[in-house]
């Protein structure tokens, strides 16, 4: 596997230390004690090649001294972390992964960190070898499986996929290296959500259309999830004709798949319903798009995949919580037996939508998906990812997700997770006049909300099928779900955005409520 999780372990400082080894060097150059008694062996070599080269321990500043006498490594690099008492996880991880690009720049398949930040604050010192380990294990991630002809640089043999230059074996050494251990352990299972996630959103759509996908999902049953995957017979008979709308006009049938996590004390108590839009991908249909980068609607499946990978990280780390992940997995083609603009569809809630633009069909699969998971699951609340408008990196470029949401609680929550975990959402307007820009001549409503609609009309039709009372968010990840920003922890096209932050979400305010709930007080 060319995705193999880079293999972490921890251990005491005393351990060996690999033929290259990354010391941390904190602003002020500030050297913990490992590092301090590093630079006593080699005769105060590190400080004396840190003022030759003026390097102060800055964040994403380095060193390095090759063939130092009296030490394991060979190599010695020291990395800059900056100010680390205020530094937060995400700030920590960020750091593990510019370790690991300095690592991965060398070329090696072993090597050493060692972890003794003099002043980390509030982090205790496994948290911070924790959270360093996870950056690393993040940043390490590549999707090179179709690069076959040409040995990369990170990829081996050709053709083999398997590890060639690329890390395989990184060593932290710390304080308590058990507990950093037993710290680690979420994250790594977060990191296999989040891995997954990026495959999906990097894999082509010729090699995923919705029957690999949905047989992907359902694979993930070996992993702890209950998987249901609905064919076209299942929801013609559901009557969900306007996700089924989407994907009439292409060969490849739809799929509706649904993940279920019941991890919580009460298997009755109600779960939390997760949403994504899955489009393989988006032509527009019969409402063609124009060529000009149109190969990247092989991402508009990134709000699926994030529900997806979430699911499995949930499970992987038996979060105890009661959740539900429910995809819409459909492909946008334009056919013969394509959906039209003027065409009217009656939806699984009963209202009808008049299609005026094909290219507006990720709404269309969310539509059924989620009245859908209401009616079902009857869940506590409703969040849906999905990769939705194309106006929504105007307004918040590939920085900020659009977070519309119906309850200031559940915004306020989620605000704040993103700003722990760095993926950044913005409060987006929810209002009737953005509503009644959506009313039909026709039909109950139209699929678009003229010139000026943009991601407000999007969501305000997305909320026509959320029942009272229903707390709700939609995060419109066109911008974060495919091809974002690229950072310290991430430089795949793919980022698996938004699994972290729901993560921390479900953390935070639903594990500690589910623990203590009382099962009869569950249903009410
Ligand atoms: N999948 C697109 C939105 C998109 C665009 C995602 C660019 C990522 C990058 C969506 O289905 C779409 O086509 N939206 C249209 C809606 C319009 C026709 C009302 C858009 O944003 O232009
Ligand atoms: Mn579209
Ligand atoms: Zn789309």
């Amino acid at each position: 596997m060319s995705n193999a999780l880079l293999e972490i372990s921890f251990a005491p400082f005393t351990a060996h230390h690999h033929a290259t080894t990354v010391i941390l060097a904190a602003e002020g150059l500030a050297l913990g004690t490992t590092a301090a008694s590093v630079n006593t062996k080699t005769g105060g070599a590190v400080l004396k090649a840190a003022e030759a080269a003026d390097f102060k321990g800055k964040a994403k500043s380095s060193i390095e001294l090759l063939a130092l006498p009296k030490i394991d490594a060979s190599r010695l690099i020291v990395a800059g972390v900056g100010k680390a008492a205020g530094h937060s996880e995400a700030d920590w991880a960020g750091l593990g992964g510019v370790v690991l690009g300095l690592i991965t720049a060398r070329k090696v398949k072993t090597a050493s960190l060692i972890v003794d930040v003099a002043d980390s604050g509030d982090t205790k010192p496994e948290q911070v070898a924790a959270h360093l380990a996870y950056g690393a294990l993040l940043r390490h991630y590549t999707f090179k499986k179709y690069q076959k002809k040409k040995p990369s640089d990170d990829n081996g043999e050709a053709g083999t996929g398997m590890a060639g230059d690329k890390l395989e074996k990184l060593v932290i050494l710390c304080a308590h290296p058990d507990k950093a251990e037993a710290a680690f352990e979420r994250h790594q299972a977060l990191a296999k959500g989040i891995y997954l996630a990026r495959d999906l959103v990097n894999e082509p759509a010729n090699e995923l259309g919705p029957v690999e996908f949905a047989d992907r999902v359902k694979a993930l049953e070996k992993q702890g999830l209950d998987v249901e995957i609905l064919d076209v017979a299942d929801m013609t008979k559901l009557k969900m004709n306007t996700l089924l709308a989407v994907g009439q006009g292409s060969e490849r049938p739809s799929r509706l798949a649904i993940m279920t996590w019941n991890g919580a004390k009460s298997k009755k108590s109600k779960p939390v319903c997760f949403v994504g839009k899955g489009v393989v991908f988006d032509t527009g249909g019969i409402s063609i798009k124009g060529a000009a980068g149109m190969e990247d609607m092989k991402g508009d499946m990134g709000g699926a995949a994030c529900v997806t990978g979430l699911m499995l990280a949930l499970a992987q780390r038996k979060a105890p919580v009661n959740a539900v992940g429910l995809i819409g997995i459909v492909e946008n083609m334009p056919s013969g037996n394509a959906m039209r603009p003027g065409d009217i569809v009656t939806s699984m809630s009963g209202q009808t939508v008049e299609i005026i633009n094909t290219d507006a069909e990720g709404r269309l699969v969310l539509a059924d998906v989620l009245w859908y998971a209401q009616e079902r699951f009857k869940p506590k609340l409703v969040i849906d990812l999905a990769t939705l408008t194309g106006a929504i990196m105007v307004a918040l470029g590939k920085e900020f997700a659009g977070l519309y949401c119906n309850d200031d609680k559940l915004a306020a929550d989620l605000s704040a997770c993103a700003t722990v975990t760095g993926e950044k959402v913005w409060r987006m307007p929810l209002d009737k006049a953005f509503d009644k820009m959506i009313d039909s001549r026709f039909a109950d409503m139209k699929n678009m909300g003229g010139r000026w609609g943009g991601s407000n009309t999007a969501a305000a039709f997305l909320q026509r099928f959320i029942e009272k009372d229903m707390p709700w968010a939609h995060l419109d990840i066109a911008g974060t779900g495919m091809d974002g920003s690229r950072s310290d922890i991430n430089t795949s096209w793919g980022p698996g955005w938004g699994i972290r932050l729901l993560d921390k979400y479900v953390t935070d305010f639903h594990e500690k409520a589910d623990k203590s709930e009382k099962p009869e007080m569950a249903e009410k």
